[in-house]
């Protein structure tokens, strides 16, 4: 769907990265590369992990959630949004999402907790389960914005920490703010199919000082600096990127405009062609830039979406499905939900289509042409 693209430094600082024989987690590569992340997202602080998923069981600790805890999610996400909440011992409760952006609505997720949910003690309460609910988890999918400034007041509103997963977005906006900032905590993936890679990694983004430090500390062993004593704290994680990774990920950052240049290119290139033909596609609300990370069109129904699926993959063109919802799946079939309609009305619809920056790095807005 989006190969990954190496047109520049990567080789060399690779190769700095070797010679100065810091290929493990403390390197200067590696703060180079959340200063990068940082300025560019505007977040004040940005602490580079191994993987998104980390990222985001770190960002749900730090937001507070704990064992037999709740978090409000979409069930129309990639599984890592859903593990993570696992991994921190939480149970998800699935809100739908709004057809236009495939994110989750801010409408359904005050509905959900105006008839679900009560305050108390400055905690927001399920009513049928008991339970906190501890934190809210929207997801950007296919690099589009949700609607995260109206989940936003929704969540203030209610006390809730709010933390995104922009895995797929970074290089999108919602309005002039990047992705990812809107809430207490934000986190991106830099796994080897996304925008740009570091081959695997993650980043926490927080605006927060005191989380930033605590995430830094958490991620490295819950290591008490000292010169020679090695001492913990708390039961740590040794998630930090190492340099490697990161070093390869400043050289991809310098590419990430020019990246997304070409994708814009592609991603127009396609919507003229489907709207030529009558084919839907997901595209950005007005108010916001996306990194059109991959595109995705939107089919009549079931019977036409496998018939395009069966029809493009018999002719070597890779297409896909969008994910089966979460709250299908076996280990989160009981968690509470929603009536999920537009989950389960775009499930059947949603189709990705080949989105890789071609080989050589034409300007494609040369090219006229547009053929099936
Ligand atoms: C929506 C979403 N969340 C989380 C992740 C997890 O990121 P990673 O693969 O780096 O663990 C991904 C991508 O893989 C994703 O697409």
């Amino acid at each position: 769907m989006h190969r990954p693209l190496f047109g520049g430094n990567e080789k060399s600082y690779l190769a700095e990265c070797i010679d100065s024989n810091f290929v493990s987690s403390a390197g200067e590569q590696v703060c180079e590369f959340e200063r990068l992340v940082a300025s560019y997202t505007g977040a004040r602080n940005a602490i580079a992990v191994v993987n998104g998923t980390n990222a985001l069981q770190v960002a749900l600790i730090l937001a507070g959630v704990d064992h037999g805890d709740e978090v409000i999610t979409q069930s129309l996400t990639f599984v890592a949004t859903c593990n993570a909440i696992s991994y921190v011992g939480a149970d998800p409760v699935f809100i739908d999402v709004d057809k236009d952006t495939l994110g989750m609505s801010p409408v359904f997720l005050r509905n959900f907790l105006e008839t679900h949910a009560v305050r108390k003690g400055g905690v927001a309460l399920n009513k049928s389960s008991g339970k906190r609910i501890k934190a809210c988890l929207p997801m950007h999918t296919f690099g589009s914005p949700c609607r995260i400034q109206e989940i936003s007041d929704v969540c203030v509103e209610w006390d809730i920490p709010l933390v995104e997963d922009a895995a797929e977005s970074l290089g999108s906006f919602y309005g002039n703010r990047h992705t990812g900032t809107f809430g207490l905590l934000g986190t991106i993936s830099f796994n080897g199919n996304k925008i740009i890679t570091t081959g695997g990694g993650g980043m926490v983004l927080t605006d927060n000082d005191q989380l930033a430090k605590r995430a830094k500390h958490l991620t490295t062993t819950a290591k008490i600096p000292h010169k020679y004593e090695f001492s913990h704290d708390e039961v740590g994680f040794n998630y930090r990127l190492p340099s490697l990774n990161a070093a390869l990920g400043c050289a991809q950052m310098e590419q990430l405009t020019r990246i997304i240049q070409i994708k814009n290119q592609i991603a127009a290139r396609y919507r003229s062609f489907f709207e030529t033909i009558g084919v839907e596609m997901v595209k950005p609300l007005g108010e916001c830039r996306t990194n059109n990370w991959l595109n995705a069109i939107v089919l009549k129904g079931k019977k036409e979406r496998n018939e395009f699926l069966q029809y493009t993959n018999e002719m070597n063109v890779m297409t896909r499905p969008i994910w089966r919802l979460m709250s299908e799946l076996e280990m989160f079939r009981d968690c509470q939900k929603d009536g999920l309609e537009n989950s389960r009305w775009l499930e059947e619809r949603v189709v990705n289509i080949p989105s890789s920056v071609p080989d050589v790095l034409e300007d494609l807005s040369n090219d006229s042409g547009c053929t099936a």
